[in-house]
């Protein structure tokens, strides 16, 4: 039993969609958020960068007495994870495995459609792993970077002209494969599952990485015997690196429900 903390980050809002199901699953789980509003997206910079970012993104995080970190960024979790993981004495869990395990068990067709950011594609990180579990797979993926600053502004709903066409250009080659599943590689995404289902058809199988993951999570806490105590009130905590002002309403569409819980600023520079 251990009821300390969870720590989970993002780049940004995205990794609200892995705390929805994180708090739909766990109820009795207490967590830490940390969303990089300030420099998001992360996914057009560097490795390099990507990687000094989810350090000091870890280090605000254990400044606290977590128990375990949830990098609930699709970027970091493709670019830097590898790199950084064994350095934290922590259980730690990344979207990308959690969101491949259900692609290789869903796709019949074993043509599996793949989006996310620049950084997550280059990565070949999805690829990777798909393919040492399904060596005859066929990945079709595409770098969206026009997808984050329209979620990250609102531009979510079926009907909006800018998403639908971005939508449009971005899926229309993988849409042409054929694919019975698709992965949505970034965490922001689920907020436009409805605008790209609409566009891929019924029959595709789409997988959110931060829902995913949070099953994923459930069996780590359970593994390492560190759940919380049953029947406890679990707090939330929200930082962001950018102002909060309009941070509660943009956080409840990710979250689908209001913002409970206390939101502060915080200024990474010293981490
Ligand atoms: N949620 C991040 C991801 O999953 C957003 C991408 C970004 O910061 O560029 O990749």
């Amino acid at each position: 039993m251990d009821n300390r903390p969870i720590g989970v980050f993002d780049s940004g809002l995205g990794g609200l969609t892995a705390v929805q199901k994180l708090i739909e699953l766990l109820p009795n789980e207490d967590i830490i958020y940390l969303g990089d509003t300030g420099r998001v997206p992360y996914g057009g910079r560097s490795r390099e960068t990507i990687i000094k970012y989810a350090r000091q993104d870890i280090a605000f995080l254990t400044s606290f007495d977590i128990k375990a970190i949830v990098i609930a960024c699709g970027t970091v979790s493709t670019t830097a994870m590898g790199e950084i993981e064994n350095d934290y004495d922590l259980p730690i869990a990344g979207v990308v495995l959690p969101a491949v395990e259900k692609a290789v068990k869903v796709t019949k067709n074993k043509r599996i459609g793949l989006i996310g950011t620049v950084a997550s594609i280059n990565s070949r990180a999805y690829d990777r792993l798909i393919l040492e579990r399904l060596p005859d797979a066929e990945i079709f993926s595409a770098a969206c970077p026009l997808l984050v600053p329209l979620v990250e502004n609102g531009r979510i709903n079926r009907g909006d002209i800018m998403i639908e066409t971005a939508v449009r250009e971005y899926l229309t080659p993988i849409k042409e494969q054929g694919v019975d599943t698709l992965i949505l590689g970034c965490t922001h995404y689920p907020l436009i599952g409805d605008v790209i289902g609409d566009f891929m058809g019924g029959e595709v199988s789409l997988i959110s990485p931060g829902a995913e993951t949070a099953a994923f999570v459930a069996e780590l806490l359970e593994k390492n015997g560190i759940s919380a105590e049953k029947g406890r009130i679990a707090t939330h905590r929200y930082f962001v690196t950018d102002s909060i002002e309009g941070f509660s309403s943009a956080a409840s569409l990710f979250l689908r429900q209001d913002v409970r819980g206390e939101v502060s600023k915080v200024d990474l520079h010293n981490f």
